[in-house]
């Protein structure tokens, strides 16, 4: 079976919750396009809103991040039954920035993933390499321990329905997009790697998207890719280009 295309936008800490609003409402004559999921990862304070003013479209809300505890003293975060009550779809865990800027681990982010399938919650797991991994020839190798760890414990059933995302630290915000050579062999390996602690039919179910200055113009091409099965999208979802993104193949 045919994998479905993911193409999920990643606000980052953008937009207040009235922008957020504006910007679904242009956004959302834009991104019909029934042979993708399209997911638009909001910060957590423009989840209620954002919710509200998708209904009846074809886009669902995800959050940018999520606590592995159920509750309890940890001011501050936000628990998956939360998103889970809010409406959120899909959770983004485990990307570069929280890893750089607020020390999220493998172990963290494998903690979260956990949790996000007990409550439903469909992760999007990010893993990339930096330059100087590129450079040292260490890529794969990165990447296989990040997935390897991020999957302890998860299910062969939860692996099928999980997103990972594959975006390079050197080509995320800079413009420069991985060649589609590149995003292409890294995206198979995931999917090897998946297989290998699966099995084929979760390698072959698992979607794994690409990120990393993804623009109008470099979609097509990297979405053709027979392992790229979409995209985590930055700058570009926070503009009409997202409509283009998620209408690729039109
Ligand atoms: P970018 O961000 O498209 O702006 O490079 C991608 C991401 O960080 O998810």
């Amino acid at each position: 079976m045919a994998r479905k295309k993911i193409i999920a936008g990643n606000w980052k800490m953008n937009m207040t919750p009235s922008q957020a609003v504006e910007l679904i409402n242009t956004l959302k004559p834009l991104v019909g396009n029934d042979e993708v999921d399209v997911v638009f990862c909001v910060p957590a304070i423009d989840i209620i809103p954002a919710v509200e003013a998708v209904k009846g479209t074809n886009i669902h809300i995800g959050a940018e991040n999520m606590y592995f505890e159920e509750k309890g003293a940890f001011t501050g975060e936000i628990s998956p039954a939360m998103l889970d009550d809010a409406g959120v779809k899909y959770v983004i865990i485990g990307h570069s920035e929280r890893r750089e800027y607020f020390a999220e681990t493998n172990e963290t982010v494998n903690r979260k993933v956990l949790k996000a399938f007990e409550h439903d919650i469909t992760p999007i797991i990010c893993c990339g390499e930096s330059l100087t991994q590129r450079e040292q020839g260490v890529t794969i190798d990165f990447i296989r321990q990040q997935i390897k760890v991020a999957f302890l414990n998860v299910t062969a059933d939860q692996a099928k329905k999980a997103v990972i995302a594959y975006e390079p630290i050197w080509a995320i915000g800079t413009g420069k997009v991985a060649t589609t050579e590149q995003a292409q062999e890294v995206c198979k390996a995931i999917r090897d790697c998946i297989t290998e602690i699966y099995d084929a039919a979760t390698g072959e179910a698992i979607r794994i998207q690409y990120g990393g200055s993804v623009s109008a113009s470099s979609a097509p091409e990297l979405f053709a890719q027979p392992d790229i099965d979409g995209g985590l999208v930055g700058g570009a979802s926070l503009k009409a280009d997202f409509g283009q993104i998620v209408c690729y193949n039109k």
